[in-house]
């Protein structure tokens, strides 16, 4: 895999790899003395302001010997006059790039690229590296994180680690809770005002203490404080106002924190909020401006990853719906049994049957399965609308497609409409009962979210994907395969 995308596709072995291979070029950061020279070109799109990552990476690509092309703002480029971000890309791609550092507001944005890049037609050997797409992700920060703490603690697992800030809107924190969720016996203190809490989605299966009141930081060894970030607060200035500069770190809050913490912050701190009181910006346990260092011997260990599996193609594949074979009998012996119990038999011999289908979702379920199926030849096919099978209760609809047979990814999306229905498939005198059982990629419905690649980038949103979550509250909420939030069904499906 030539791509660094997100912490969430990120693996243990591959994590201690890179940064072994970081910690071997440090020595060659240090010196500002370039390993050698190769022809492969990185061009490092910055569209959107940035003082470390950009510069980092320019400096990386020189260190390890690489051409390089540096556009430092979205606005020189073609995506002031309207052009998609894909087709920036491609550009690009066509001006011999071999890696492109991509920073952008848009979520989802160098995953989208990454993808496109290899679909049938375009088909460019470009390895896209994520410098922050928008609120959502900045994996390359999180590698630069956990290099300064085996730096500076040596070691990772086992450690109490806090988050305070802006933990909601904050990419660094998305990444860096996602990759600690690698490493063994990590617990993790969230201290953040109430509106800009860290989604739970973050944080399923770790060890987590929430608070709103600083004093929790007590024992940490590790407290990573953040920015609030102005920038995704939209218009609300009243929430913004509210919240910015509640959890500065002073002289009196590290005594409260202790002196085994190491302080850090993926900076830039903005000054008028003072993250961390600028007493404390060369006090020995305030780590920031090494960690800020650490970018550089990370970002030449990723470019000369990129660079060694550019023949590597493709993501992990996503895997099929898990299809749980309920029932099977001869249709015959069903009907019997039916009838015993007083009730009607599937009034089909060869085709599907959807029953137990949630209260009022039958009308969503009949259109789509109109929409997929009704351009059969006429006759081929019949849908019998919302029937009510005798003893049924609550609502539930079934809905009969006489001699027509749903293929699996079909299934998978009309499970994810209603959770729980059954589907029944009769023929050649056998009846099979099935059931969806795991489903982790279905074509379904538009983002909600306005800043993700499928509402910005019009190719983009002929894709629209999403993978299916239980959470907490056992509701099945949708994630969007590109800006990774999660949102309930009823948001993406209407
Ligand atoms: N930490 C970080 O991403 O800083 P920049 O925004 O300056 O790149």
């Amino acid at each position: 895999m030539k791509h660094i995308i997100s912490s969430s596709l990120f693996s243990r072995d591959w994590v201690d790899e890179i940064l072994e291979r970081a910690r071997g070029n440090i020595e060659t950061a240090r010196s500002g003395i370039p390993k050698g020279n190769i022809s492969s070109k990185a061009t490092v799109f910055i569209a959107e302001p940035s003082t470390r990552t950009g510069g980092s990476y320019r400096e990386a690509a020189r260190l390890v010997g690489c051409p390089i092309e540096g556009i430092a703002s979205g606005d020189i480029t073609s995506l002031v006059k309207g052009e998609t971000l894909g087709a920036t890309g491609r550009m690009f791609a066509g001006q011999n790039t071999s890696v492109l550092p991509i920073r952008t507001k848009i979520e989802g944005g160098a995953r989208w690229l990454a993808e496109m890049f290899e679909l049938d037609g375009y088909d460019y050997p470009v390895a896209v590296q994520n410098c922050g797409d928008g609120a959502n992700e900045h994996p390359t920060q999180a590698l630069l994180d956990l290099l300064t703490i085996t730096e500076k603690v040596g070691r990772i697992d086992g450690l109490r680690i806090g988050f305070v800030g802006d933990l909601r809107n904050s990419r660094t924190v998305h990444s860096l809770v996602r990759a600690l969720g690698l490493y063994p016996g990590i617990s993790l203190v969230l201290v953040s005002s109430e509106s800009v809490r860290l989604p739970g989605w973050y944080t399923r299966g770790l060890n987590v203490t929430v608070s709103d009141n600083i004093s929790a930081l007590t024992g940490c060894n590790i407290v990573y404080v953040t920015r609030v970030q102005e920038e995704r607060f939209g218009g609300n200035r009243v929430e913004y106002e509210r919240v910015r500069g509640k959890y500065s770190i002073r002289p009196e809050e590290l005594k409260t924190i202790g002196d085994q913490a190491m302080i850090m912050h993926p900076q830039p701190i903005n000054q008028h909020d003072q993250d961390i009181d600028p007493r404390l910006w060369r006090h020995p346990q305030v780590i920031m401006d090494l960690q800020a260092r650490m970018g550089i011997p990370v970002r030449m260990a990723l470019i000369e990853w990129s660079l060694a599996h550019a023949s590597d193609r493709g993501f992990p594949e996503s895997p099929a719906p898990v299809i749980e074979k309920v029932i099977e009998k001869p249709a015959e012996e069903a009907r019997r049994q039916k009838e015993a119990q007083g009730k009607r038999f599937m009034p089909i011999s060869r085709g599907t049957v959807l029953d137990h289908i949630e209260a009022g979702k039958g009308e969503q379920i009949r259109a789509f399965v109109k929409a997929r199926y009704g351009r059969q030849k006429s006759g081929a096919w019949q849908l019998v609308e919302g029937l009510q099978e005798t003893g049924m209760t609550g609502g539930k609809d079934t809905i009969l497609l006489e001699n027509a047979f749903l293929d699996e990814s079909d299934m998978a999306v009309i499970s994810v409409l209603s959770p729980g229905v059954t589907i029944n498939v009769i023929e050649n005198g056998t009846l099979k009962k099935l059931r969806v059982v795991t489903v982790s990629d279905v074509q379904i419905g538009q983002c909600p979210n306005s800043d993700c690649v499928t509402n910005l980038d019009i190719e983009a949103a002929l894709y629209p994907r999403f993978s299916v979550s239980d959470e907490e509250d056992d509701e099945v909420r949708l994630v969007c395969h590109y800006c990774e939030r999660h949102f309930h069904r009823s948001e993406v499906i209407r």
